[in-house]
């Protein structure tokens, strides 16, 4: 499967699958593109390092529907059949989701639908809640909406801090990126895809 991935930042979730597109563990695939929004992004350097194309797309001086249909076209330049938001600050446009139908996938730190949104970990910390952790889920245009596709719970303990709560869902989300994307690969590859039009 033809890859790409959409990253704004530090880009830990986005190295998670090119790793384990390279070692196998996401068997025959490729990713094809690493798109950031952003020049510094920290994320870029660490796709290139892997040999991974990786471009920017800047948002100055282009609408959010000017900016997204040059993304889709690196996409498709690209022939990307799944897209993974990886840390990707932006919402994205119907168009985009238009394009990609049931293609478009993100990774949050939260067990949604609880604490959509930014800080989610530390939303989650604020509000006490004993068990937290993280969701694969489709982009539909809602903010941290789309269907759930796979979950992984995270244990707060007493003497956890936003900080090391933060870095156990960190890890716990690297993991779940990759088991996420290899489960829909095995789905597509027998043919049970397409059940959330
Ligand atoms: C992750 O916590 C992800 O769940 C959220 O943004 C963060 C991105 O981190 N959507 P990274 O850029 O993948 O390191």
């Amino acid at each position: 499967m033809k890859i790409g991935i959409l990253i704004s930042g530090r880009g830990s979730n986005m190295v998670a699958l090119v790793d384990a597109v390279k070692n196998g563990d996401i068997p025959d695939s490729k990713v094809e593109v690493v798109i950031s929004d952003r020049a510094d992004a920290a994320g870029l350097a660490k796709a290139r390092e892997r040999r991974v194309r990786a471009v920017v797309i800047g948002r100055r001086g282009r609408s959010r529907e000017e900016h997204d249909a040059e993304i889709v076209g690196e996409l498709g330049r690209h022939d990307v059949e799944l897209i993974c938001l990886a840390g990707y600050m932006r919402l994205l446009s119907p168009s985009f989701i238009q394009a990609f139908p049931n293609r478009v996938i993100n990774i949050h730190p939260s067990l949604l639908p609880a604490f959509p949104g930014l800080d989610a970990q530390k939303q989650a910390f604020d509000a006490g809640v004993k068990t937290t952790g993280c969701t694969v889920h489709y982009v539909d245009v809602g903010l941290d909406s789309g269907e759930i596709i796979l979950q992984r719970e995270v244990e707060r303990l007493d003497d956890d801090t936003v900080e090391s709560l933060s870095a156990k869902i960190l890890e716990k989300e690297h993991q779940l990126y990759v088991d996420a994307v290899r489960m829909l690969l095995r789905q597509r590859s027998i043919g049970v895809s397409e059940t959330n039009a």
